[in-house]
């Protein structure tokens, strides 16, 4: 996958060169090309802002140097998604990323200053957001982005079955985590996985996943339940989740034991599994 980044701050792409991304592009998966569009600025000076028209404070950047530098691309070698980075933009996340990780190439578009003319939004295809606050540029949110986005390249982080189950990827934060040794700083593994049990170990991955997200991120409930109902929240397979058997006897067990969750019974009441057939006949017939 190729990342092609119109900055006026290369070297702030140092990070590139690290850990797995560097890993990812010396194993020829991901490729980058940061292109300081302050080169096409035209003027002696290399100027890429100006003053706001209509006044006011701080500098705005000028749109004919990222329009000079977007008609220097080469043709496209397959499928190719322009990006602008912007507070105002759609807000990032890991169905975002999942989306952008299908094309074989991104175009970022990193603005800096106090803004952006607004005629640079029409280069874009879309606009994304990092994050609800506002940085210095959009250097580090394009970081955020190719991060979250290599990382889901097949190959990248060698053992691909390692994605499937990250926080978010699911709807649901991850299960914790533990290595050796068995108890640290007066804390314990739990019982279970020490226990070479692989059904009950992933029980108990399962429903600690459900445990934290209710906890730490009550707002991404609903969206979860969505999917443990079958499907995504649009009908769409973008961000897979599979409804696993037992998940509803799991919601009950945290509900008797935590009763923060127990509060949220209504909520994947519609999960309750149906009674077999023969044991409802049984029943009806005496
Ligand atoms: N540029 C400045 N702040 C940003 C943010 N929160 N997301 C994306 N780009 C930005």
């Amino acid at each position: 996958m190729k990342f092609t980044i119109f900055t006026l701050f290369p070297e702030m792409f140092a990070p590139l060169e690290v850990s797995m991304l560097k890993r990812g592009r010396e194993a020829g998966l991901l490729f980058f090309d940061l292109v300081d569009f302050r080169d096409f600025s035209g003027s002696r000076h290399k100027n890429a802002d100006d003053t706001p028209y209509g006044g006011g404070g701080g500098m705005v950047l000028k749109p004919e140097p990222l329009y000079a530098a977007v008609a220097s691309l080469p043709p496209p070698a397959g499928s190719r998604r322009k990006v602008l980075l912007t507070p105002q933009g759609e807000l990032f996340s890991q169905r975002r990323a999942a989306a952008l990780a299908a094309y074989d190439e991104l175009v970022l578009f990193c603005g800096h200053y106090e803004g952006f003319d607004e005629r640079i939004r029409a280069l874009a295809d879309e606009e994304i957001s990092v994050g609800d606050y506002v940085l210095t540029g959009g250097e580090v949110a394009a970081l955020v982005l190719v991060d979250a986005v290599a990382r889901l390249v097949p190959g990248v982080l060698g053992q691909s079955g390692a994605v499937c189950s990250d926080s978010h990827a699911t709807g649901l934060l991850e299960h914790p985590h533990y290595t050796r040794p068995p108890v640290f700083a007066g804390q314990k593994v739990p019982e279970i996985l020490l226990s070479g049990h692989h059904a009950a170990i992933a029980r108990w991955r399962r429903k600690e996943s459900l445990r934290r997200t209710f906890l730490r991120r009550p707002d991404l409930i609903p969206g979860a339940l969505a999917f443990l109902g079958g499907g995504g929240r649009d009908g769409s397979a973008e961000q897979a989740f599979v409804w696993q058997e037992g998940d509803y006897a799991l919601l009950e067990e945290l509900a008797a034991e935590e009763e923060g969750i127990r509060l949220c019974r209504p909520l994947w009441a519609h999960l309750r599994p149906r009674e077999r057939r023969g044991r409802r006949r049984r029943r009806r017939d005496g």
